[in-house]
C-alpha cells in the first residue's frame, strides 16, 4: 500500500505516518510546506507519484469564527480538492473529521448515519468538508475523531493538548476549573491512526466514528489523568456557563457510537483511560 499523508507534522498526521510505517506501507509525509491544500496546482504537483490512499488530515489553524472564509478554504474546500485529486488517480481518500459536525443536543451515542447539524464555524467548514467529499466521485473514507490527544498536541493548538495543559497547569500549582457538564469520547492519536489503518485494510468506506471506548467529561478526563499519573491537582469542577463568552459554541454531548467499527469487525480502541495510561508511559519514557 502507497499512502501520502498531507497535514503530515500535524497530530493526527504524525500518528498515521507512524501507523502506517507499522503496517509496512509505503508513506509519503507532506507538511504544509510541501503542499497547500486549498490550491489544485499545489496538490497535484505534491501528489505526482502514484498512490493508493491519500490521508488528508489538514485543519485550518486559526479561529474558524474569527475567518470563516479561511475555515471553509481549508477545511472544506481543501477536503474536496484532495478527494479530486484522487479521483483522478482511482486512489482513497481518507479525510479526518469532528465531533463538532454534530450539534450536541443528543443524550445518547450519535452513529454514523446522524444527520450532521453543526453549531460553530468551524463545524460547518468540516461538515461541508465532508458533504463536498461525499458528493465527489471519490473512493472515500471519513474518519471522525474527537477530542485529540498525543505526545506533541495539535500544531492548531500551539502544540499543546487538553492533557499536555492539565499536567503542565497541575505541575505549576495553578488553580484548575474544568467544565464537568460536556460530554465525549476522546480519541488518542495513535490509537485513531491504528483504527484507521484497520478500517483501510478491511475495504471500509464511508464514515467511521474513531474514538477510544467510554466518554467522560472534560473534568472527569482531567481527574483521571492526574490519578493515572500520581500527581495531587487543585481541581474543581465548573461549567460551559461559567466560560468566558465569545467562544465557540461547543456541542455539550458528543459521544460517539461505533456503528461503522462494529460492520466491519474492526475493535473500538481501547478505553480511553487506558489510552491516558499510554500517554503517560510513553511521555515518561521520553
Ligand atoms: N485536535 C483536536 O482536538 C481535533 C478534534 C477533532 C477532530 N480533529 C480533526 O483532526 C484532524 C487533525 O487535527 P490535528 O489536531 O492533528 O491538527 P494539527 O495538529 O493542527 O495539524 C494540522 C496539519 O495540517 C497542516 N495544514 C494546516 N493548514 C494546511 C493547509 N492549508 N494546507 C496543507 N496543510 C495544512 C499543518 O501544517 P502547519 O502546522 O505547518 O500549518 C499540520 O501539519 C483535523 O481534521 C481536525 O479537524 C481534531
Amino acid at each position: 500500500m502507497r499512502v501520502v499523508v498531507v497535514g503530515a507534522t500535524g497530530q493526527f498526521g504524525r500518528a498515521m505516518v507512524a501507523a502506517c510505517r507499522e503496517a509496512s506501507w509505503q508513506v509519503l509525509p507532506l507538511g504544509h510546506e510541501a503542499v497547500e491544500v486549498a490550491d489544485r496546482a499545489s496538490v497535484a504537483g505534491a501528489l505526482e507519484a502514484p498512490y493508493d490512499v491519500v490521508v488528508n488530515a489538514t485543519v485550518w489553524h486559526g479561529p474558524a469564527q474569527e475567518d470563516p472564509v479561511m475555515a471553509l478554504r481549508v477545511n472544506a474546500l481543501g477536503a474536496r480538492v484532495v478527494a479530486d485529486h484522487a479521483a483522478s488517480r482511482g486512489a482513497t481518500c481518507v479525510t479526518v473529521s469532528t465531533d463538532y459536525v454534530f450539534d450536541g443536543d443528543a443524550t445518547c451515542p450519535y452513529d454514523e448515519t446522524v444527520t450532521p447539524a453543526p453549531r460553530s464555524v468551524y463545524g460547518i467548514s468540516k461538515a461541508t468538508g465532508e458533504a463536498l467529499v461525499r458528493a465527489s466521485t471519490a473512493d472515500h473514507l471519513i474518519v471522525r475523531v474527537a477530542s485529540l490527544f498525543d505526545i506533541g498536541g495539535s500544531r492548531a493548538k500551539g502544540g499543546t493538548s487538553f492533557v499536555a495543559t492539565m499536567l503542565a497547569n497541575a505541575r505549576a500549582g495553578k488553580p484548575l476549573r474544568v467544565v464537568n457538564d460536556q460530554v465525549h469520547s476522546p480519541s488518542y492519536a495513535p490509537d485513531a491512526a491504528a483504527t484507521t489503518v484497520a478500517l483501510l485494510r478491511r475495504g471500509a468506506r464511508g464514515i467511521a466514528h474513531v474514538t477510544n471506548a467510554g466518554w467522560c467529561s472534560w473534568f472527569e478526563m482531567a481527574a483521571a489523568v492526574f490519578e493515572e499519573a500520581g500527581i495531587g491537582a487543585d481541581l474543581a469542577p465548573s461549567s460551559l456557563k461559567d466560560l468566558p463568552a465569545g467562544g465557540p459554541p461547543r456541542p455539550r454531548y458528543s459521544v460517539l457510537a461505533h456503528g461503522a467499527l462494529r460492520r466491519h469487525g474492526v475493535p473500538s480502541p481501547r478505553p480511553w483511560r487506558e489510552a491516558i495510561r499510554d500517554y503517560l508511559t510513553r511521555e515518561a519514557q521520553r
